[in-house]
């Protein structure tokens, strides 16, 4: 009888990785605006940006922490200005997500970061929810719009926020609370996500990135949160660490994004692998990738390669990504079927 060869030894990393059905789940819209488009539209509009050329733009991305970001991603944002600017930025990214096998995008934007400077709520949201109704139609990818509050300014603008946003209703899945962590913990905003999620909205927060353990701990108690977006100061408290995987709470982590923030450097160091051997549902997103230097099948990539994760870890994130999603259950198990498909064609 012949002898039959029953498993290959090696795979191609990033064709395995692409070929994966994928759910990014912490992803910012305005951090998917590339230096190219930020220099088109801004002349389009008329807003002067400190940036001669596209070079110039790419120079200026070496971050020291968050707060250095933030600044550059608040100044990128200002080039945005009509319907069409945010239809074309969240389009684009589909298109990206797409083409990376990504099946379900929930997608962060900063109404705040637009209102401030005088663009109407619904310019934003009618822009954003058009490319999601076309990336459905035309793409096959799956979308889920959550609009995050600036953690830095005060509550009663997350409360304003939240009421230009009710008659948007349908087209918005859930509230999350992002930018400069430190000070601005999740008690600042008990009230508004109570309001939130009474009026049916999930709940997620950036916990955990660069604030302590205690903040995390704040959005699961008093937010009442369903998954922590990074959650990395998680494990500096053993009983956090213990109650999050009893708990089953995903964390999206973003490895690209925490190397270039210098909030985990080297990547070697990116605590993913512990996670899942602490039982955690850890899962692997990109934050905002055009200023992080990856999309997601590049951050899988990244800390595959550095971790030494094996295909049946990869196949596991790509799982926990879909398990934590927000899409049906039946869609769910189509998409596990896949990825249990796509790792048995390596063997
Ligand atoms: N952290 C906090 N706020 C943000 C981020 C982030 O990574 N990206 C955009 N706003
Ligand atoms: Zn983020």
């Amino acid at each position: 009888m012949k002898y039959v060869k029953m498993y290959k030894t090696k795979f191609d990393l990033l064709e395995f990785i692409s070929k994966l059905p994928k759910a990014e789940l912490h992803l910012h819209l305005e951090g998917t605006l590339e230096p190219e488009m930020m220099l088109e539209k801004a002349k389009k509009n008329g807003v002067k940006l400190p940036y001669n050329s596209i070079e110039d733009v790419k120079k200026a991305y070496r971050f020291k922490d968050l707060q250095s970001f933030l600044d550059l991603y608040y100044l990128g944002v200002s080039s945005l200005v009509d319907e069409d600017d945010f239809f074309d930025l969240a389009y684009a990214y589909f298109k990206k997500a797409s083409s990376q096998n990504v099946k379900r995008a929930e997608v962060f934007f900063d109404p705040q970061a637009h209102t401030r400077r005088g663009i109407d709520f619904s310019t934003v949201i009618k822009g954003i929810y058009k490319a999601a109704k076309k990336a459905e139609d035309e793409l096959n990818v799956s979308v889920g719009i959550i609009m995050s509050f600036l953690r830095d300014m005060p509550e009663s603008s997350a409360e304003e926020t939240l009421e230009q946003a009710l008659q948007y209703r349908k087209w918005i899945i859930g509230v999350g609370l992002d930018s400069k962590e430190l000070g601005n913990p999740p008690s600042k905003f008990e009230r508004v996500f109570k309001r939130a999620r009474e009026e049916g909205f999930i709940a997620v927060a950036h916990a955990g990135e660069e604030g302590p353990a205690e903040y995390v701990w704040e959005a699961i108690k008093l937010l009442k949160v369903s998954r922590i977006d990074h959650g990395y100061h998680i494990l500096d408290d053993p009983t956090l660490t213990e109650k999050v995987s009893q708990e089953k709470i995903p964390l999206t982590t973003c490895p690209l994004s925490a190397l270039k923030l210098n909030h985990i450097t080297p990547l070697d160091k990116f605590p993913i692998k512990t996670m899942l051997k602490l039982g955690m549902i850890p899962t692997v997103n990109s934050d905002d990738p055009a200023y992080f230097g990856g999309y997601l099948n590049e951050n899988y990539y990244q800390i595959a390669k550095v971790l030494k994760l094996s295909a049946s870890d990869l196949a596991t994130l790509a799982k926990y990504s879909i398990m934590a999603s927000y899409i049906q259950y039946d869609k769910k198990v189509d998409l596990f079927n896949i990825v249990d498909e796509t790792y048995c064609e390596i063997f």
